[in-house]
């Protein structure tokens, strides 16, 4: 059998490696109000905020984790909101040097907010000047080499670090114990994402029926950043075929065309399946081959794709490494690949 190897993993990456990047900016949400689901996530940062407010001193440290587009960014920008401060955002594999990061944690004024996206993925020796500056709002620096080394030390405003990462698992632990609360997203029921859509399509001004919110719903994978970029295909679909209302029909032609199945699966979804089905006899397959046939990288794989065939129970973990269910072979039959 041929294996198209071609990924669609634009679908899922960050918004910085997306061209929908400007669109996800316009229909973040604005107000807690309009942040759906993630009660607990919420209920949490809700105290936090207030306590903050009420203390007027900078809210605790906080990690947030999840699957990609779920939501952090869009919770940071709010939280920092919602404290009257600065949101200051930088990429954890981005910072290569330490002064870089003390560049920017000794520009930070009192009760500003720090954003490390993809935290997990900073340097160590970057990491290492969080620890003091997280605990003790003061960085120390070491200048100099062998005996002639001297510390010194920096104070750092009074400041909260949101840290956001999509493996918390990867977290050193000095790093993670230094965050007083961990707070994991989990992925959206459907009702949560059709009233995303809702709201989203009130924002791009197009006129849904109930039937084609539900499809898109049922579609999007759980995950928010899915169903608007759905939302705004199928807006286009409908637009060029000059209907003011947009069905389920259009959906449905739209989801075709974005080779998205009744499940909600991708073109690199399936073709993950088809190859531990085809390749290694339904599995186990260590997730190495299973890279390696896939000419994928581990994380894309395990960060991206596999939370949710985990989740839909298509994909099985054990000891000796990944299967597949009998929901997924059904699957794969029902739509003849
Ligand atoms: N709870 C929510 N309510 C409404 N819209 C949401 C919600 N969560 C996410 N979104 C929408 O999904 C988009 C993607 O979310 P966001 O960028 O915050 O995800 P993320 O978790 O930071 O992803 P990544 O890990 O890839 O950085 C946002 O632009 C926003 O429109
Ligand atoms: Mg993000």
């Amino acid at each position: 059998m041929e294996i198209d190897i071609e990924t669609s993993s634009d679908r899922f990456l960050s918004p910085e490696g997306s061209r929908d990047y400007k669109h996800e900016e316009r229909l973040r949400p604005n107000n807690f109000d309009e942040f759906i689901g993630q009660k607990r996530v919420i209920d949490n940062i809700d105290v936090m905020v207030k306590s903050s407010n009420m203390r007027e001193q900078a809210m605790d440290h906080v990690l947030l984790s999840g699957p990609p587009g779920l939501g952090k960014t869009s919770l940071a920008m709010l939280i920092a909101n919602s404290l009257n401060s600065e949101l200051h955002v930088v990429s954890g594999p981005a910072i290569e040097k330490k002064g870089d990061l003390a560049a920017v944690l000794t520009n930070l004024q009192p009760r500003d907010v720090l954003f490390i996206d993809e935290i997990h993925r900073m340097h160590i020796s970057v990491e290492e000047i969080l620890y003091s500056a997280m605990e003790d709002f003061r960085l120390d620096i070491v200048i100099g080499q062998g005996p002639s080394a001297r510390t010194m030390q920096i104070e750092v405003a009074p400041f909260t670090l949101i840290g956001a990462t999509t493996r918390s698992g990867l977290l050193s632990n000095p790093l993670r114990d230094r965050f007083m609360a961990h707070l994991h997203f989990d992925f959206y029921h459907a009702e949560e994402l059709g009233k995303i859509i809702q709201n989203n399509s009130k924002k791009l001004d197009v006129e849904l029926k109930d039937d084609a919110r539900l499809e898109m719903a049922k579609c999007s994978r759980g995950t928010p950043r899915i169903a608007n970029r759905i939302l705004r295909r199928v807006r286009d679909f409908a637009l060029v075929e000059g209907k003011s209302s947009i069905g389920s029909e259009h959906v449905k032609k739209s989801l075709d065309l974005m080779d998205i199945d009744s499940s909600g699966l991708d073109r690199m979804d399936r073709k993950i399946l088809t190859v531990i089905k085809d390749y290694y006899n339904c599995g186990p397959v260590g997730i190495e081959a299973l890279c390696a046939t896939l000419a994928e990288d581990r994380s894309t794989i395990e960060d991206v794709y596999e939370p949710f065939l985990l989740k839909e129970g298509f994909v099985l973990r054990t000891p000796r490494g990944r299967e597949i269910s009998q929901k997924a072979k059904d699957h794969l039959v029902s739509i003849e690949i």
